[in-house]
């Protein structure tokens, strides 16, 4: 079925990646998403789960029409108004896949789905039927598969695949598995499901004892040829098995593994970067491939090597995985051709308009700060592109604050609002406090603010400061970004960043479209 050393990389940083408490996206950030996956080289985008809401169903449609390359998937239970959704929104797609689920563990069947294993596995088979009856692309997961009893899996598996399934992905729904444990059982589905031959065999490993990366490796070595992953391994709970990390094992240990994947490694630091930004879920600096110190070197012996000689400590050039050395890159003279060039050597192909208004910031900012790094610079795309703006009911026009050993911090604020413009002043714990404080007056907003992190971009007091700011009323939780040398303009920024993406979702949700 398949090259047999080709490993195919299924992303689901917008379905389960998006199931991490606190990192929805809307419908336009997940469009942006798709589009640098695509870029990325992942083979299929689980683009979300048609009928969980009108968000993700809309989100699928558009990912599905808008996005070229990968195949394009939605997630559907196994029921028959899941999967009538799911080929509803695929609708338009060049390569649709349709991925149905049911538990077939007995812990799961008895208490949650409360079936018999027959009930179960008779579901699982007309549901495939139902799918392979709209698309040719099929994809079953037994959920809980590796706490499942193995000769009923076997069973069900091999069902399924008698119906038309053509990728059965195995899920270590808990992250309970041990690698050695989970290279069997991919073993035990190889040598006893008769037609196994006939379906590509994928795995979907959670990282509740910081193992799905192990597990999804110790399946790939027992046969497994798809992956299914999220960037910087967001996902439910510990998260899943990161693609990052799965991707460069397998990169940089071709030696001994020889696999390939089709993954384009020099995307994969934007890619981090940008699910950093949209989510506001930073990752840890010690975190492999992505982390702040991951080709960091600190100690004397070590940057001795490396300055004799990269490999004596490297085993991956930074390069490979999209990181550029930290250059001074560009001043306050460059112009827009140089800036558009360095943008698209850092993966960031923009059109005029975007270029605009990128540059102009750029020209703002390099007044302000002596040096403008790469990292500056893909702030600066972010905050200003990528951000991807909803329909701005609040804008900021103006910020006055101060602070100090001897005044109550204060801040003067005004904003238009509705195309009318209010000013107002108010006291805080601190400038950021008040002027937090003087907006929410302004804006009159009931909402609880639940995170406020502040992020230095590069070294040095002129950095700009990267704000995330994560905000809920009712069932809505949003997160805004800003990012400005002014670390309490970047915080009004990404304040009401937030407020206008809360206001969005009401109104959508008031028009019953989410
Ligand atoms: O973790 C899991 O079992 C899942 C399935 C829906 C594949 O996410
Ligand atoms: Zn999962």
């Amino acid at each position: 079925m398949t090259d047999n050393n080709r490993v195919y990389i299924f992303d689901t940083t917008l379905r389960d990646g998006e199931q991490s408490p606190g990192a929805s996206m809307n419908v336009e950030e997940k469009v942006v998403v798709a589009r640098q996956l695509a870029k990325l080289g992942v083979d299929i985008i689980e683009a979300g789960f048609a009928i969980s809401s009108p968000g993700d169903f809309e989100a699928v449609h558009r990912i599905a029409n808008e996005v070229e390359g990968p195949v394009v998937c939605s997630l559907a239970r196994a029921k028959p108004g899941d999967i009538d959704s799911a080929r509803d929104a695929l609708k338009g797609a060049v390569n649709p896949r349709i991925h149905t689920f049911i538990s077939t563990s007995d812990i799961h069947l008895k208490h949650q789905f409360r079936m018999t294993r027959d009930e179960a596995k008779k579901c699982a088979v007309d549901m495939v039927e139902r799918a392979r009856g709209y698309v040719n692309d099929v994809e079953f997961s037994p959920m809980d598969a590796s706490r499942s009893e193995p000769d009923y899996l076997y069973e069900v598996i091999e069902a399924t695949i008698a119906v038309g399934a053509t990728t059965v992905n195995i899920p270590d729904t808990v992250g309970y598995t041990l690698p050695h444990l989970f290279g069997e059982l991919i073993k035990g589905i190889k040598d006893n499901v008769s037609n196994i031959d006939k379906a590509i065999i994928s795995v979907h490993c959670h990282n509740d004892l910081g193992l799905a990366v192990a597990n999804s490796l110790y399946a790939v070595l027992n046969g497994a040829r798809q992956v299914e992953c999220t960037i910087n391994g967001i996902g439910e709970r510990a998260g899943n098995a990161s693609l990052e990390e799965l991707v460069m094992i397998l990169k940089t240990r071709a030696d001994v593994l020889d696999l390939v994947t089709d993954i384009t490694t020099e995307q994969i630091y934007p890619t981090s970067r940008l699910i950093t930004g949209i989510t506001g879920m930073s990752v840890q600096p010690n975190k492999a491939i992505v982390g702040d110190n991951a080709f960091a070197h600190e100690s004397g012996i070590h940057q001795d090597g490396l300055l004799k000689d990269k490999t004596t400590y490297e085993i991956m050039r930074p390069e490979s995985v999209g990181i550029a050395e930290t250059t001074l890159v560009l001043g306050k003279h460059s112009g827009r051709h140089a800036f558009r060039e360095r943008l698209a050597e850092l993966g960031y192909e923009l059109d005029d308009t975007q270029i605009n208004l990128t540059f102009e910031r750029f020209k703002r900012l390099a007044d302000k700060k002596k040096e403008v790094f790469d990292e500056d610079l893909e702030a600066l795309v972010q905050d200003e592109v990528l951000r991807v703006d909803v329909p701005e009911k609040y804008s900021l026009t103006k910020l006055h604050t101060e602070g100090g050993t001897s005044i109550h911090p204060k801040a003067i604020v005004e904003m238009e609002v509705d195309g009318k413009l209010i000013l107002k002043d108010g006291e805080g714990a601190g400038p950021v406090d008040a002027a937090f404080k003087v907006i929410a007056a302004i804006t009159g907003t009931k909402s609880e603010l639940l995170k406020y992190t502040v992020n230095a971009i590069t070294g040095g007091t002129d950095a700009q400061g990267e704000v995330a700011v994560r905000i809920k009323q009712d069932d809505h939780t949003v997160i805004g970004q800003g990012a400005h040398t002014d670390i309490i303009m970047a915080s009004a920024r990404a304040y009401v960043n937030a407020l206008n993406k809360l206001e969005h979702k009401q109104s959508q949700n008031k028009e019953g479209l989410i």
